[in-house]
């Protein structure tokens, strides 16, 4: 089994970033692992190189300081090899499919001055999965159209050219697979929303921060402690968040609380826990460059030589190499 998955900079991390991914890349497991900064996702609408650079970094130092395999971790840009096959796959996707992609519907369709990448990105994050021969794909809750598109062009392509890729299969988190905005608990908590949102929880925020965002979150005037996603959404929130901290499930967390002001502080308290021996470990890389940086290469280093007979697979089979 090889596992592949990436995080796109385009915002600071947040705990759902944490719990639906980082967290468990860094499982222990006898298996090969890819895991990198998706810095070509970054780029599908109007972005800021400065920042992108600066995000780029700040998120590969992340990924180092939740505990994978350090050797696992790179950046997407620095292995040209997914560039590749993402057009051999733009090759056999069909205009239809990648239309009916939420992103692009929501944010894109019908506007003369979206990027093309926008339309395309999809195919780029197949070749990404597919380069690895990756047969899972640990996300959150977020990306199963992503990962459905990345197993139709896999069996497209075998089917056309004879067999290539694995087909991947999409592993979602068993708790605390889709974290809420505190403030508005009926949408995901963003990354990308603005630095300054009180409703995200950064995995750089300081305890304080951390603390205060989750005390202020919205609940309900019904005071009553129960995982109810469709009545309850901003309580649910918080027994998932604490549950994920614990370990133990959210519905047995509810049956402990009889207070929301209890349950909010419980969960504070589990969340600065939680983050700070990461952030412990993010400060001692980011006062070492050089080491990440050798780390870093190492990881693109490895990641290259793993997917090129992948790679060559592909472009023999779709006529491209003899
Ligand atoms: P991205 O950067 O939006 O999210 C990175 C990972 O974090 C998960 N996630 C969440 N999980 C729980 N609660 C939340 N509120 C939450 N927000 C985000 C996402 O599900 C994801 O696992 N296109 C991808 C990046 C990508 C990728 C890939 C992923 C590029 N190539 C190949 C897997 C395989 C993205 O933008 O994720």
């Amino acid at each position: 089994m090889t596992a592949v998955s990436g995080i796109t900079p385009s915002g600071h991390l947040t705990l759902g970033n944490y719990l639906g991914a980082l967290r468990r890349f860094a499982e222990p497991t006898d298996e090969p692992g890819f895991y990198f900064v998706a810095d070509m996702h970054a780029m599908t609408t109007r972005h800021d190189p400065r920042r992108l650079a600066v995000l780029t970094r700040e998120t590969a130092l992340l990924l180092l300081a939740a505990g994978l395999p350090e050797e696992s971790v790179f950046i997407q840009s620095a292995v040209p090899a997914h560039a590749q096959p993402a057009y051999l796959l733009e090759c056999t996707a069909y205009v239809g499919e990648l239309s009916r992609m939420v992103q692009y519907k929501e944010k894109g369709r019908g506007k003369p001055m979206t990027r093309a990448s926008l339309f395309t990105y999809p195919c780029l994050m197949a070749a990404d999965i597919l380069l690895y021969g990756a047969d899972r794909v640990p996300v959150g809750g977020d990306q199963d159209q992503h990962v459905e598109l990345a197993r139709d062009l896999a069996i497209r392509f075998n089917h056309t050219y004879g067999q290539t890729f694995v087909v991947p299969e999409l592993q979602r988190a068993t708790t605390a697979g889709r974290v809420r905005d505190l403030l508005t608990p009926t949408a995901k908590m963003s990354k990308s929303d603005p630095d300054e949102a009180a409703g995200v929880l950064r995995m750089l925020d300081s305890p304080d921060v951390l603390r205060r965002k989750v005390m202020r979150a919205v609940t309900d005037s019904d005071a009553t402690v129960r995982h109810d996603e469709g009545a309850k959404p901003g309580v649910t929130n918080l027994l998932e968040i604490l549950g994920a901290c614990t370990g133990i499930p959210p519905v047995e967390v509810a049956a402990r609380y009889t207070s929301y002001g209890d349950l909010k502080k419980d969960t504070a308290d589990g969340v600065v826990a939680l983050l700070e021996p990461v952030q412990a470990r993010y400060a001692e890389l980011a006062a070492d460059p050089d080491s990440v940086d050798k780390l870093l290469a190492a990881g693109r280093d490895r990641a290259t030589a793993f997917a090129k007979p992948q790679l060559d697979a592909a472009m023999r089979a779709i006529g491209l190499m003899s």
